[in-house]
């Protein structure tokens, strides 16, 4: 039966990517070990959130529990919440709101000049632990180190890994989504690697991709043949392939930018933002969605189409968005799913940039959306 075959004929990433793997021999598992450890860190920070917003469900509703009783030596024992009936050992409680201790601030500002969140500096950790000891790097790139990490000699691989591990850190503890991003090349040659390894254009990455956690764990990947989507599956502890293929609508309906920005445009987005409301050609208005986490705004643009923006303006001339570990990685990906990515100036994965953290604005998303965009870029040369 088809359905069963379906059912116990399950296509983890694993499988999967070793089956790509097999059409290019030359990678000998290496990038599948590679990918292990990436997915294994992914795993981590997807439970780590996960409990960061259990306890945040019963904080607050023990938190009201003590009001309702208005008792001040509410305990969890005592506390008659209609459908917390039951004990929560004092044990249990503690572990969860030991974990839920991650929410909140780390006290250090990151090279960003950004307040590290806890969960930013966790998912760092585990992050660059798992690449190292997965012995295939050589050079690893964070939005949270301000220098490279060149792995030890004994240790080093044939991958540079370029990586946003939390990204959406201001969503941390609200619970909406947040993300990881990533992208790899592979080591020109065998001589002591410099920064020059990573330091190369989008278009010359080996893979790219992100994990989502949401209401569900959503990991998207490119190899460079086509983009595929995986949900982790809690009970088997697998990402299963349930997005083969994906491809973005060649036009979208859809337009994704802080609005709040509108203040700082130029005059090509504003246009372009000002279209998008008030159509020349009777069309609908587009709608406005914006999340405020790249991966959850941008996964949402390669499912439903349209285009995501995060301009430059007097403020910030090169925008917010870093090109190694969010620019390029979902500028790869868009490509491959029939989409396009654009700087304002040229293709991103054209971008050579000079320094690992370095910004630049980006326009990404349906094909004919971006065309809109480069067109009025080209009329203000
Ligand atoms: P990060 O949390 O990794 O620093 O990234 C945040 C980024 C990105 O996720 C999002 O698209 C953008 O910041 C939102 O910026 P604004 O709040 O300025 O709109
Ligand atoms: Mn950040
Ligand atoms: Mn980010
Ligand atoms: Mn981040």
């Amino acid at each position: 039966h088809a359905a069963d075959a379906h059912r116990t004929d399950l296509m983890t990433m694993t499988r999967y990517v070793l089956n790509e793997q097999s059409k290019h021999p030359e990678s000998r598992g290496d990038f599948t070990i590679l990918l292990s450890h990436i997915v294994l860190g992914c795993k981590f920070v997807c439970s780590a959130v996960n409990k960061v917003l259990l306890p945040n469900l019963f904080l607050s509703a023990f938190a009201e529990s003590c009001i309702y009783n208005s008792s001040s030596t509410c305990t969890l024992e005592t506390c008659s919440w209609p459908f917390m009936n039951y004990v929560i050992h004092d044990s249990v409680f503690r572990h969860i709101a030991g974990l839920a201790n991650i929410i909140g601030l780390a006290g250090e500002t990151n090279v960003q000049g950004e307040e590290q969140k806890k969960l930013d500096v966790l998912s760092n950790e585990v992050f660059i632990k798992a690449l190292v000891s997965s012995g295939r790097t050589c050079i690893l790139v964070s939005e949270e180190d301000e220098e490279a990490t060149f792995v030890e000699t004994s240790k080093r691989g044939r991958y540079c890994v370029v990586f946003d591990p939390l990204d959406g850190s201001s969503n941390i503890d609200c619970g909406v989504s947040i993300g990881t991003i990533f992208g790899i090349y592979m080591v020109n040659d065998s001589h002591e690697p410099t920064l020059d390894e990573v330091l190369q254009p989008g278009k010359n990455m080996l893979a790219a991709g992100y994990c989502m956690y949401g209401s569900s764990c959503t990991f998207v990947l490119s190899t460079g043949r086509g983009v595929h989507g995986f949900t982790l599956d809690p009970s088997l502890g697998e990402f299963i392939l349930t997005h083969p293929d994906i491809k973005i609508p060649k036009k979208g309906k859809i337009y994704s930018v802080n609005e709040g920005n509108a203040k700082n445009w130029d005059g090509p987005t504003t246009k372009y933002v000002e279209k998008c409301k008030f159509p020349e050609d009777g069309s609908s208005p587009k709608s406005l969605r914006y999340i405020g986490s790249m991966v959850a705004d941008v996964h949402r643009t390669l499912l439903y189409g349209g285009v995501f923006l995060y301009p430059g303006d007097k403020k910030s001339p090169n925008g917010k968005l870093r090109v190694l570990y969010e620019v390029f990685p979902m500028s790869f990906l868009m490509e491959q799913a029939g989409g396009q990515a654009f700087t304002g100036k040229q293709r991103a994965l054209d971008l050579v940039p000079k320094k690992i953290h370095e910004r630049s604005p980006i326009f990404l998303g349906s094909y004919d959306d971006v065309e809109e965009i480069k067109a009025l870029y080209a009329a203000e040369e």
